[in-house]
């Protein structure tokens, strides 16, 4: 996610601000700038590539001289990673500088408008609509906080900005909704962060500013304002954490802190996309008369982001009434089944730069497939290359192990399945409307679900010494296996394995072994199957399997007298509740490999980028 330093002080900032910018590389960026004042102007140097590169070229910080100033590392959403869009970005006619983290929702109405005054836009950044929102504003009033709460009261979605203006060239100011931001204190030293592991190295004391909160920093104090522009007081907190605490947030690993950030990523994957009881799939031009076509669609990816496309294909064939296969982009590529113009391939990928899903995409497209993308990382090869692409606006993932990546490409694959199905007639207004509407409170659900922690933990601390464990379920719950057990052992190294519960008598239900009582984990959500997924919990028990349930508050009567232990996740609409019953899934799978000493974050033999076939 994008980083946010500040300084104003004594020293020269632009030392200080490029430390604060490699403290927060860690959060992954694609570009990164700083802007000073100095004799009342705005001096700005930005450019694609790491800190290194921008220190280079600023030689360290000495050919900025000046001591107030903001600094920004970016991870693209709206916009490539370019040097245009690369943060601060200054206003029409130079006066503002501004640092942005997270998403204005409504920047193309506020552009429009902002056109229609006269300004000119030299980005494809969100970004710029704030900074030209807020001089237009300022141009009004000649109050520059007042144009800051205006201009906030205006932008929708979420926002930490700092702002300099030449105006003022020893003051910063900063506010914020949905984003963090932490303002520092260290002697006559005032710093800005969008995270304390940037600032930790010079001061413990921060502030955390609220939303809609707006701070004027000055050398030597800050003052703080309600979003009315009301003074307000305010005590900072002494932070104890370490450096590598502070940039897990406090959590122990990125694992975990990216699993309890899985309700704020689903949102932003969600919320500027539904509205109106609409979704608006960021103005992708598929032309209806292409999806009414679609005779076949595959889902192409690796690894998780196959297993997310599994959901996709059940959830598109029973809702848009449409044929979907989910291919591994290994072999998709060196097996390709029969395509032509009436195919959708549906690439699936994190980074966005998978050797084998990069393949598969140029191989469809070469044989006349068109490709629909879904990536996190904008700008990537996949997001570059397809017909079209949607992000899943995880943020960066850190942990090798991904989960808040995953849970993003559910939620975007929810959408894409609810606007095929609206698209080709399969789905009536009514119940179009009530999944928009359970999609709406997913969110929220998710984080009910989170509460779950503690009782995965007492689980894992039942089932870390297994040497085998089996997960079990079907139709979603079978999609929710694969992606169980691959949680599981690639953190924890337990040899694990999963299968469609229906296919055990088949083969697999000769591995339970009595004298050891196998663990096998039954994830049995899905009310419509419950009875044959009990019958296949059954089938284990009797064989002398120990059974950890995973169900719903509607599923768990049916499950309660087969199983030793379980888990219970909160009832949802079928076709979305793989949101919240990956929840004890990760957590599981994460607490098993903690107990066991595993090194959770970089597990062995795994990158998290995988760009060699
Ligand atoms: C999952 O925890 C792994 N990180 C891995 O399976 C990953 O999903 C796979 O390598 C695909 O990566 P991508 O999404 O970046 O294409």
């Amino acid at each position: 996610m994008c980083g946010i330093v500040g300084y104003v002080g004594d020293e020269q900032a632009a030392p200080i601000l490029l430390d604060g910018l490699r403290r927060l590389e860690y959060r992954g960026y694609d570009s990164a700038g700083i802007v000073v004042s100095l004799e009342g102007k705005l001096w700005l140097t930005k450019s694609r590539g790491y800190v290194n590169n921008l220190a280079g070229i600023i030689d360290g910080g000495a050919k900025m001289p000046g001591t107030v100033g903001l600094g920004h590392t970016r991870w693209a959403t709206h916009g490539r990673p370019t040097d245009e869009n690369a943060h601060p970005h200054i206003s029409d006619g130079g006066k503002i500088a501004v640092v942005h983290n997270g998403i204005i929702e409504n920047y193309a109405k506020l552009r429009e408008f902002l056109i229609s005054k006269g300004y000119h836009f030299q980005s494809e950044t969100d970004t710029e609509v704030a900074v030209n929102l807020i001089a237009y504003f300022y141009a009004e009033n000649g109050d520059l906080k007042l144009a800051v709460a205006q201009a906030a009261r205006r932008m929708e979605g979420s926002y930490a900005l700092g702002i300099l203006c030449e105006d003022f060239p020893d003051t910063l100011i900063a506010t914020k909704k949905e984003s963090p931001l932490v303002l520092g204190v260290g002697g006559t030293a005032r710093y800005l962060a969008s995270d304390v592991a940037a600032i930790l190295s010079y001061t413990r004391d921060v502030y955390n500013l609220r939303d809609d909160e707006v701070a004027v920093i000055t050398r030597g104090g800050i003052e703080f304002f309600s979003g009315e522009l009301d003074p307000i007081e305010k005590t900072p907190q002494h932070i104890d954490w370490d450096v590598s605490a502070a940039e897990k947030g406090g959590y122990e690993h990125f694992m975990i802190k990216e699993i309890m950030e899985q309700p704020e990523a689903v949102r932003r994957a969600l919320k500027s996309r539904v509205r109106d009881g609409e979704i608006y799939l960021d103005g992708l031009d598929i032309p209806a008369d292409f999806i009414k076509s679609v005779s076949k669609v595959y889902i192409v990816a690796c690894g998780t982001a196959d297993f997310a496309g599994v959901v996709m294909k059940y959830n598109l064939e029973r809702l848009a009434r449409v044929a979907a296969e989910v291919m591994f982009a290994s072999e998709f590529r060196y097996n390709l089944p029969p395509i032509d113009e009436t195919t959708l391939v549906i690439c699936i990928s994190q980074s966005g730069t998978t050797a084998d899903t990069i393949a598969a995409m140029r191989e469809a497209k070469k044989h006349g497939a068109r490709v629909l993308s879904v990536v996190n990382v904008v700008g990537s090869v996949i997001a570059e290359e397809s017909d079209w692409s949607l992000l899943t606006l995880a943020g960066p993932e850190i942990c090798v192990a991904s989960t808040k990546a995953y849970s993003t490409q559910l939620a975007v694959g929810y959408l894409l399945t609810l606007f095929i199905a609206k698209a080709r007639g399969a789905i009536d207004d009514g119940k179009y409307r009530a999944a928009l509407d359970a999609l709406e409170s997913l969110p929220g659900a998710i984080d009910e679900t989170l509460k779950l922690r503690e009782k995965a933990q007492y689980l894992a601390s039942r089932y870390f010494s297994a040497n085998d464990i089996y997960f079990i379920g079907r139709g979603l719950d079978y999609a929710l296996s694969l992606e169980g057990d691959q949680k599981l052992k690639e953190i924890s190294y337990i040899h694990s394995e999963a299968y469609a519960a229906g296919e055990l008598k088949h083969g697999p239900i000769a591995l339970i072994d009595s004298a050891v009582n196998t663990p096998v984990v039954a994830i049995a959500t899905n009310a419509r199957l419950i009875d044959k997924m009990a019958s296949s919990a059954v089938e284990v028990k009797t064989r002398g399997a120990r059974v950890l349930a995973v169900v719903t508050s509607a599923t768990q009567d049916a499950m309660r007298d087969i199983a030793d232990d379980m888990i219970v996740v909160p009832d949802y609409a079928e076709a979305f509740l793989p949101s919240l019953a990956i929840i004890p899934l990760q957590m599981f799978a994460y607490y098993i490999a903690l107990q066991r000493g595993c090194e959770i974050d970089k597990p062995r033999n795994l990158a998290k980028s995988v760009t060699v076939e």
